[in-house]
């Protein structure tokens, strides 16, 4: 079967890397793609949130199957789009619908989700403009720091942790009444703050069957030791050494579970991968965040232990079969570094030309901010390249994607040398 995946970024190079390796795999397509991606398959010059342009991409190619990365789309709602075209109705979208990808596109609703179907999460209430002043009584009822999150996508940068009552209250005034994070902060959830340590899982769903993927902890500061400014991912590692099998067993029970069996009742049909954010407190897994999508970096970590068939299994969530296909996962253990632009998450360098990828030793090179000009690969993202190592243990998983990372050159270059040490 054809496939097309949807994005630019180490995720879908990661994809890329695992679907071009499976006999059911015919043509591959990766729009927009990168540098890395057009050594699996063929990339299209089309965006993500370009509805026509991706029919057009899908018709001519006859793709049979499309495999969303980000969220943006499908909260814009590109599988809906899929669903009332008559031409393209019968394509398969792995992704879910805009209502399921509100799970990630409003807190506001995704709250609602987690307290309709008992769901452990932070307390929480949402306010908007017009209920600002129960908005302050509620932050100083529940207890230092405080959590704001701007109810809409606002590219991972719409949650504030507040250690002052009258901090919140600024920034609350600033997210409803200046637009602080545009739209998206129009309506604000207020939480309290959970401590412990932060892990994901991820789900695949047909909608009724599932299938649990690897967890993964990502590392989302710059500066070593979690320090400095937050960034779309640093790093990953899997399995997440404190994730035991009693744990998982009650992110399965708590909140797994209820997830798909509230899906299903609300009537909410979802045909994807979800993220669950976690937070582990002292054992006990609560709720931090649904994304109906993979994570970033999370995917280079998690789809190197993935050892079945990827293109299958996604068969399995387009036909309704999930619980007849086999997923394998590697005793390994995998872990990525992210290469960075000299500068991000701030303002950062471009078109700077990487080399030493061919010293590379023992591990994938994920391209994510990168493009080709000629022969030469030249950076072009904040994040541009996700260094996957696998090995026998974490210290050797670690140990080789630093190694490896350090191989590769570009001018600015950064990556963090602690990723994952923390863990050993
Ligand atoms: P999000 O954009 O929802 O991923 O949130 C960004 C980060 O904020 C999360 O990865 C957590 O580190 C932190 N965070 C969000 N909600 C809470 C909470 N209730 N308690 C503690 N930390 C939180
Ligand atoms: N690594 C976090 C995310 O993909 O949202």
């Amino acid at each position: 079967m054809n496939i097309l995946i949807l994005g630019s970024g180490g995720r879908e190079s990661a994809f890329a890397w695992k679907l071009s390796q499976s006999p059911k795999c015919g043509q591959l397509f990766i729009a927009p793609g990168n540098a890395g991606t057009g050594q699996y398959g063929t990339n299209l010059n089309v965006k993500v949130n370009d509805f026509e342009g991706i029919k057009q991409a899908v018709l001519i190619n006859k793709v049979d199957l499309v495999l969303v990365g980000p969220e943006e789309p499908l909260v814009k709602g590109i599988h809906d789009f899929f669903l009332a075209d008559e031409q393209l109705k019968d394509v398969p979208v792995i992704g879910p619908q805009r209502e399921g990808a509100q799970l990630e596109g409003s807190k506001d609703f995704s709250k609602q989700f987690m307290v309709r179907n008992n769901i452990p999460a932070a307390a929480s209430k949402t306010f908007t403009r017009d209920t600002m002043q129960e908005g302050f009584e509620y932050l100083a009822t529940i207890g230092l720091p405080i959590v704001l999150k701007a109810d809409g996508l606002a590219a991972g940068k719409g949650v504030l942790i507040c250690l002052t009552v009258v901090e919140a209250q600024q920034e609350l005034i600033e997210m409803l009444t200046d637009a602080k994070f545009g739209e998206a902060s129009s309506k604000v959830v207020v939480e309290q703050f959970l401590q412990g340590i932060e892990l994901s899982v991820f789900v695949l769903s047909d909608g009724n069957n599932y299938k649990i993927l690897p967890s993964a902890k990502d590392y989302k500061r710059i500066g070593e030791g979690d320090t400095g400014l937050n960034t779309g991912g640093m790093g990953s590692v899997s399995p997440v050494p404190f994730a035991s099998e009693e744990f998982l067993q009650k992110v399965e029970q708590r909140i797994i579970i209820p997830t798909i069996n509230g899906l299903k009742q609300e009537g909410i049909p979802y045909k994807g991968f979800i993220f669950i954010g976690l937070m582990n407190c002292g054992g006990d897994p609560y709720m931090i965040e649904y994304n109906c999508r993979m994570g970033d970096p999370e995917t280079e970590s998690v789809i190197m232990r993935i050892e079945s068939d990827l293109v299958d299994l996604l068969q399995g969530v387009a036909e309704g079969n999930l619980d007849e296909k086999e997923l394998i996962i590697s005793g390994k253990v995998a872990a990525t570094v992210v290469m960075v632009a000299g500068g991000y998450p701030g303002e950062y360098l471009k078109d700077k030309t990487i080399t030493g990828i061919e010293n590379v030793r023992d591990s994938q090179v994920f391209h994510a901010g990168t493009y080709l000009d000629g022969e030469n690969i030249k950076t072009s993202g904040g994040r541009v390249l996700a260094i996957t190592s696998l090995q026998d243990n974490l210290f050797d998983a670690l140990q080789q994607a630093t190694a490896d990372a350090s191989r590769i050159y570009y001018d600015g270059m950064y990556f963090r040398k602690d990723i994952g040490f923390d863990l050993l």
